[in-house]
């Protein structure tokens, strides 16, 4: 009786139960949870550990919440079926707190630091009530990749510090350079004057913006923060402490007042790859795509990678994450949603490589992720 159960078992019941798994992604699709609600976590980025894949990301009010809950978690063992494994950084009641709810974190990144062994997580944070000015960095650390996270710090990175590529006339004109001097933007004479880091020096002393932001860990093991500063004008790399828990101060700029936002890398081969976005607020624009030989530069651009309908949108969406998965790279963009954030749709799409090298992201209407 009891073998004709389980026969029963595997030869009805297992193979619907495999068929209900998920196995193809669709871009741009509802995506729903173990709960049946659509995944809300935007702008983060995925880890793997023991096997099971954590994808981190803002989770943007739903239901009740007014302001932003925190930064959410879903857990995954095939990266199609997602399990909502709630909020692992909350925002706090606490008056006067940079995380106090009411604030906005955007774009976090986690990643495992081999030399603490915790899980560290960077993000945009703007603090509760002042719009997107204060453009700091927020960083927070857990032993487990569940969570819960412990807020640490937020700061501008590199205060008092130069580049590591300007050299002593590089400083000099940079000084010069005074905003009051430039009332109106977009002249030839802002660009000009933004280039020779008219913004690096107004934040000299206080720390460099920093919003739209990616990390990277090297082939070293050098960990390094991408991001958008000086007003959203021009992208600094930032190299990390070995806890990943701060700035060490060496840093380059890259396409100065060229207003890319969202970036992304990966490194294929000898070259490291970097797709970028223009700087549009939520409505999307063109994907940006540079690649060097060193992450210290230099930066060439190309086209964008996209092919396909609404490529020169970006499919609609715009970067958050280059996943590498299996010795392939998937893009990872979010299509936002301005007045439901919440229901933002997900696209994600494979990154395959033209027979020169060059990444292509071609749209496909769904794809399985093997
Ligand atoms: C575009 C950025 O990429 C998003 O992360 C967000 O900051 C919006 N701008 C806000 O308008």
């Amino acid at each position: 009786m009891k073998k004709f159960f389980l026969m029963l078992l595997s030869v009805c019941v297992l193979p619907l139960w495999v068929s209900a798994q998920k196995r193809t992604i669709v871009p741009g699709a509802e995506w729903p949870d173990n709960n049946g609600l659509h995944i809300n976590a935007h702008g983060g980025n995925i880890i793997q550990a023991d096997g099971t894949f954590f994808w981190y990301g803002e989770s943007r009010p739903r239901g009740t919440h007014k302001a932003m809950p925190g930064i959410s978690l879903y857990t995954s063992p095939d990266l199609v079926n997602w399990k909502d494994c709630g909020i692992v950084l909350s925002t706090v009641q606490q008056p006067g707190s940079p995380i106090e709810y009411g604030c906005v974190m955007e774009r976090p990144k986690v990643v495992f630091c081999p030399k603490t062994q915790k899980y560290v997580m960077l993000f945009h944070l703007e603090l509760k009530g002042k719009g997107y000015s204060a453009a700091m960095m927020g960083f927070a650390q857990s032993d487990s990749p569940y969570g819960p996270f412990k807020f640490e710090r937020a700061l501008r990175p590199n205060a008092k510090y130069w580049p590591v590529d300007f050299k002593r006339k590089d400083k000099k004109l940079a000084q010069k350079q005074n905003p009051e001097d430039y009332k109106d933007w977009w002249t030839p004479e802002w660009r000009q004057a933004i280039e020779k880091g008219m913004f690096l020096w107004r934040d000299f002393q206080g720390g460099q913006m920093s919003r739209d932001q990616t990390v990277y860990v090297d082939d070293d093991g050098t960990a390094y923060q991408l991001t958008s500063s000086e007003d959203n004008l021009t992208l600094h790399l930032n190299e990390l402490t070995s806890d990943f828990l701060g700035f060490t101060g060496r840093f380059i700029r890259i396409a100065p007042g060229g207003q890319n936002e969202a970036p992304t890398l990966m490194k294929n081969g000898d070259t490291y790859w970097m797709i970028t976005s223009g700087c549009t607020g939520w409505a999307p624009n063109e994907a940006r795509m540079f690649s060097a030989k060193s992450l210290w530069g230099p930066w060439t651009q190309h086209p964008s990678p996209c092919i396909g309908p609404d490529a020169k949108k970006t499919f609609g969406a715009q970067g958050t994450y280059i996943l590498k998965h299996g010795g392939r790279f998937i893009f990872m963009a979010d299509r936002w949603m301005p007045k439901t954030l919440s229901e933002s749709r997900h696209v994600w799409l494979p990154i395959e490589f033209g027979p020169d090298g060059t990444p292509q992201i071609i749209w496909r209407d769904k794809w399985d992720i093997e």
